[in-house]
């Protein structure tokens, strides 16, 4: 087992934080434990605490508190703020994951001062220029040095593109190593029993893409087929901050059921008995997958197409009238069944850490 080099981990919103937790683990097991940065673009304590308490992931060395703003001044405040952080700290290797904008804004600050990046999650590629993630990935898988991709179709998109292969490594899915080490925590909690619903009795809906929320029209079609949906099995929809404050005007029927955002736990356990997850979450179509729970995905592409090939979800879109046809079909019985992606098995952290103290 070698020592990894002095590295730097950086963590910024949700989506980060369950990817970011088994890396730090694999770093102290090493003996070498990363310097953990929050960036602060997720703040509030459902959106971060929690994460950090259920996960068991450290109070972070530096915390940024950026907060929320436009994509220049939450980038620009990351960069601003994470500059004397990286001239302090002095790492080797500064590891970034997913497509948040603080991952983008991290990679560019470290490529700037000749630090290498690691990418976590590199390669994924929904084509669609205009989700501001699409975006951040690009741009950081050019500022790495490591491209670690969880899926061979990342792979094939970075060949593609022209990366050489020895920066490209096929090291799986880390947020699997978090699904698969706190599942059976998960089981045990309460909440199926707390919200009154039973195991495959029930839907859990996500929505927080821009596009699908922040457009009147848009949002309104998805709602018109969730309400379908709600005529067979409750809804359970815990709201994303973005939406706060709107969705009580929306005039959805008590089968729609608005929850605030769960912590880690409490949403595994939600998905994993569910009949089916709507969402437009990229994060979500990989734990169902894992799960084997249906998921219908609000989109008209996905960056994660192996959640289609190999696992339990299919492309909805955002017409109603497809929605309804796809959900009533899995609320039938007819779902796709479950394979499980290569590597996506519990062992990503180990591949990535071992890559980075390799070279
Ligand atoms: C961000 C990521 C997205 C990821 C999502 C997961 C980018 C471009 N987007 O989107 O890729 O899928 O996180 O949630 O990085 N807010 C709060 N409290 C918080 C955080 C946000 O109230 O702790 C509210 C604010 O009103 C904020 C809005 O949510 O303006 C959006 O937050 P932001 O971080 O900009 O984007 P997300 O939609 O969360």
């Amino acid at each position: 087992m070698s020592t990894p080099p002095r590295c730097l981990v950086v963590a910024g919103a949700r989506p980060n934080f369950m990817k970011v937790a088994p890396i730090l683990a694999e770093l102290d097991r090493r003996g070498r434990p990363g310097v953990l940065v929050h960036t602060g673009q997720h703040y509030d304590a459902a959106m971060s605490d929690v994460f950090f308490e259920e996960l068991g992931i450290p109070e972070p060395d530096h915390h940024l508190e950026v907060g929320s703003a436009s994509h220049a001044i939450q980038t620009a405040r990351v960069m601003e703020a994470f500059e004397p952080v990286l001239l302090a700290e002095k790492p080797d290797v500064v590891i970034v994951a997913g497509d948040v904008n603080s991952t983008v804004a991290c990679a560019l600050v470290a490529a700037k001062l000749g630090v290498k990046v690691a990418h976590v999650e590199a390669g994924l590629r929904s084509r669609d220029w205009s989700m501001p993630e699409e975006v951040n990935r690009l741009v950081t898988d050019r500022l790495s040095q490591y491209l670690l991709a969880p899926s061979q179709d990342g792979v094939d998109n970075l060949l593609a593109e022209g990366y050489p292969k020895e920066s490209i490594h096929f090291v799986g899915n880390v947020m699997v190593d978090t699904l698969l080490n706190n599942l059976e925590r998960a089981k045990q909690r309460p909440i199926l029993k707390e919200l009154g619903v039973e195991p495959g009795g029930y839907a859990v809906l996500t929505l927080h893409r821009p596009s699908n929320v922040d457009d009147p029209e848009t949002l309104g079609q998805i709602l018109e087929a969730i309400r379908h949906v709600g005529t067979r099995v409750p809804v359970l929809w815990p709201v994303h901050p973005r939406l706060r404050g709107r969705v009580r005007h929306l005039g959805l029927p008590q089968s729609v059921r608005l929850l605030n955002p769960a912590g880690y736990l409490d949403f595994i356990a939600l998905q994993a008995d569910a009949a089916l997850v709507l969402t437009d979450s990229g994060g979500l179509q990989e734990e169902t997958t894992i799960l084997g729970t249906p998921c219908l995905t609000l989109r008209n592409n996905t960056e994660r197409p192996v959640t289609i090939t190999d696992g339990t979800n299919q492309l909805a879109g955002t017409d109603p009238t497809k929605i309804v046809f796809l959900a009533d079909k899995v609320l039938s019985g007819q779902t796709p069944p479950a394979l499980r992606p290569p590597l996506w098995d519990g062992h990503a952290a180990v591949r990535i850490v071992s890559q980075i103290s390799s070279t």
